[in-house]
């Protein structure tokens, strides 16, 4: 039996690039997932019958309520709980980051894993093996040049996934909480970085490659495997800034 069969794992951003990857991996091993975008998912991953998307914008309270309302009535269960939604936001100085910008990136990036990890904890609590896994970034460890609200966003994730990991860990909770960052993978978000640029961080890469998807995919399946807590994994080749 596939080590995670009966199981249910929960993934906003599961739509598209790094979390559809992180997807794959859990329905390869027997998970039902639950995507969530706010856009409808299109991929081949419909093809799995225990893969459901659902279109929830994370950055809502009222769609966090309606998301957690679905797993308690339709699912029952939930055991692993992965928050990839995330936003690069306007790539430019701090300097020159406008309001809206910084609003809108933490929003997403910070305060919806923030309050999906509050929302989702009581059902995770009754799962014998009940998993947070943040997706941060290298960029919260060595803010990138030019990254505007994204570096300062993915900082505040790892302290919130480690603070998180503390609080549940002191409480007795079977629930842990580790947080990945990942250095460069080629998806939707890095798509639009002009080559000079590109270039220059491939060339900050001492493996002298960009991470793959299932590199990162395969992480998360084994942090959920794992009984680690409260460490930060770092998937980046060794990038620098
Ligand atoms: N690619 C990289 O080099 C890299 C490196 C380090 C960390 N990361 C992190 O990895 C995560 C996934 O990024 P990716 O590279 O795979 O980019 P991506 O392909 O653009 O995926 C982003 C996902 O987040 C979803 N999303 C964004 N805002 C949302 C919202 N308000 N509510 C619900 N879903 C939302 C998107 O779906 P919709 O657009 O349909 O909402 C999509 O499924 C992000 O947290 C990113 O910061 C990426």
């Amino acid at each position: 039996m596939a080590s995670f069969t009966g199981r249910v794992v929960l993934i906003t951003g599961g739509t598209s690039g790094i979390g559809a990857a992180i997807a794959e991996v859990f329905l390869l091993e027997g998970a039902s997932v639950i995507a969530v975008g706010r856009n409808k998912y299109r991929g081949q991953l419909q093809g799995f019958p225990r893969f459901e998307s659902f279109c929830f914008d994370v950055t809502s309270p009222a769609a966090i309520a309606g998301l957690r309302e679905l797993v308690e009535e339709d699912y029952e269960r939930l055991d692993v709980l992965v928050n990839c939604a995330g936003v690069a936001g306007e790539r430019m100085p701090l300097a020159e980051t406008s309001a809206e910008d910084w609003a809108n990136v933490f929003a997403t990036n910070v305060t919806a894993t923030f309050e999906m990890m509050k929302a989702l904890t009581p059902i995770l609590s009754k799962s014998d093996q009940g998993r947070i896994i943040n997706i941060a970034s290298t960029a919260g460890i060595d803010p990138l040049p030019r990254s505007g609200a994204y570096s300062p966003s993915k900082a505040a994730v790892i302290s919130l996934s480690r603070l998180y990991a503390h609080e549940l860990a002191t409480q007795k909770s079977r629930i842990t909480c580790n947080v990945v960052c990942p250095g460069l993978v080629k998806t939707r978000m890095t798509e639009n970085i002009p080559k000079e640029a590109w270039d220059a961080a491939v060339a900050r890469i001492p493996t002298g490659r960009t991470t793959y998807l299932h590199e990162v995919a395969e992480l998360v399946l084994y942090i959920a495997k794992s009984d680690s807590n409260k460490q930060v994994f770092r998937i980046d080749g060794g990038m620098r800034s």
